[in-house]
C-alpha cells in the first residue's frame, strides 16, 4: 500500500495541496480528487510545453533518477524529458549497466542512490512489487514506471488524460480493453482508474490470457472498494459494441508460457483490431494502445496509422502526465 503523506501547500505557478502520496505505486489508493489534481496539473505542464522555451524551474535543485531493470523507450524518456523540462537534474541508470551485473540487491542499488540525496527514483522492474520494496527501505519518493505483470500507474494515467483529452470526461463513457489481459500492467492500472473516473470497462481476449475471473475491483490488501468489476467476454464483437475507446494491448510474448495461444495466426484471424471490426465500435471512437505496437498482429497497419487512432497522442500526453506527477511529488515544500 503506498505511504501517503498530508498535502503539501500551493508552490508558486500550480498548486500541490490536495495530492496525498509520497510515492506512486498503483492508482488503487488514488482518490477521485487526486486524480483530477494531476490532470489539472498536466494541463499546465501543457502549457509549458507548449511554449518556444521548453522549460519551467520548478524542481531545480531536485533531482530525478530513473532505475530501469527492463527495456523501455516511452516511459523512460518521457520521465526524463519531464525531469528536465522542470529543471531537475535526471539520471539513468540501466541495471545491465550497474553494479546489479555483479550481484548488488535492489535494496542496495537503492539505499545507495539514496545515500546520493536523490529525491526521486523511478523504477521499472520485471518483477511485481519490486518498487513496493524501494519505497519501504529508502526516503526518496518511489514511482512505479511498470512492475512485472502487476501495474503500470502513470501509463493509465496518461491513457485517461488523452481520453479526457478528446471527450472532456470519462464518467459514463465504454471502454474496451482487448488482447494480452493476463500479462498486462497496463489493463491492472487502468481497470483501477477507469472505475474511480466512472467508465465502464470491458475486457476482452482469448480464454487463455484472460484472468479467469476479476472477482470486483480490490486493492493491494484485497479490500473491495465499491466500484464496479470489469465486465469479461471473450468476443470481440461483443466488446466493441458501443464502444468510446477501444484500447488495444501488446501481445507480451517475453511474458507468455509456452501453449496460452494455439497460434499467433488464430489470435490475430480472431482479436486483431482492422478498420472494419474497429467499426463495431461507436462512429469516432478512438484507438489506443501503450506501446509498443507488434503491427500486424494486435493491430492492422491501416488502423495504427488510421484517423481514429490517438496512438501518438498517448505518447505527448505522457510527458505532461509525467512532468505533473514529478511536480506533485517534489515541486512543493517537502
Ligand atoms: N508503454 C510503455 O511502457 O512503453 P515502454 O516500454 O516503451 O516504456
Amino acid at each position: 500500500m503506498t505511504a501517503i503523506r498530508p498535502g503539501s501547500p500551493p508552490g508558486p505557478a500550480l498548486a500541490t495541496g490536495g495530492f496525498r502520496h509520497h510515492d506512486v505505486l498503483d492508482l488503487d489508493d488514488f482518490a477521485l480528487d487526486e486524480i483530477e489534481l494531476v490532470f489539472h496539473t498536466a494541463d499546465g505542464m501543457k502549457d509549458v510545453l507548449g511554449r518556444d522555451i521548453k522549460k519551467a524551474p520548478a524542481l531545480r535543485g531536485k533531482s530525478v533518477v530513473t532505475l530501469f531493470y527492463e527495456a523501455s523507450t516511452r516511459t523512460r524518456m518521457s520521465f526524463e524529458l519531464a525531469g528536465k523540462a522542470l529543471s531537475a537534474d535526471v539520471l539513468n541508470l540501466t541495471a545491465s549497466a550497474s553494479s546489479v551485473t555483479k550481484g548488488e540487491s535492489l535494496v542496495d542499488t537503492v539505499k545507495t542512490i539514496e545515500a546520493m540525496g536523490v529525491d526521486v527514483i523511478v523504477i521499472r522492474h520485471s518483477s511485481s512489487g519490486a518498487p513496493y520494496l524501494a519505497a519501504r527501505v529508502v526516503e526518496p519518493a518511489v514511482i512505479n514506471a511498470g512492475d512485472g505483470w502487476h501495474a503500470h500507474p502513470t501509463q493509465a494515467l496518461l491513457d485517461m488524460y488523452t481520453i479526457r483529452e478528446r471527450f472532456g470526461s470519462l464518467d459514463g463513457l465504454k471502454i474496451a480493453i482487448v488482447g494480452d489481459i493476463l500479462h498486462s500492467r497496463v489493463a491492472r492500472s487502468n481497470v483501477w482508474g477507469l472505475a474511480k473516473v466512472g467508465a465502464a470497462v470491458t475486457l476482452c481476449g482469448p480464454p487463455t490470457l484472460l484472468p479467469s475471473q476479476w472477482g470486483g475491483v480490490t486493492d493491494t490488501n484485497g479490500h473491495q472498494d465499491g466500484l464496479p468489476p470489469p465486465r469479461i467476454t471473450f468476443d470481440l464483437e461483443d466488446a466493441l459494441d458501443g464502444a468510446d475507446v477501444v484500447m488495444a494491448l501488446r501481445l507480451q510474448q517475453e511474458r507468455q508460457e509456452g501453449g496460452l495461444l494455439p497460434s499467433l495466426g488464430e489470435y490475430i484471424a480472431r482479436y486483431q483490431i482492422t478498420p472494419e471490426r474497429l467499426g463495431w465500435a461507436k462512429p469516432g471512437a478512438l484507438l489506443m494502445h501503450p506501446g509498443p505496437v507488434n503491427e500486424g498482429v494486435e493491430l492492422s497497419s491501416d488502423v495504427v496509422r488510421g484517423v481514429q487512432s490517438v496512438i501518438d497522442r498517448q505518447v505527448a500526453s505522457g510527458l505532461a502526465v509525467r512532468m505533473a506527477l514529478l511536480y506533485l511529488i517534489a515541486g512543493g515544500p517537502q
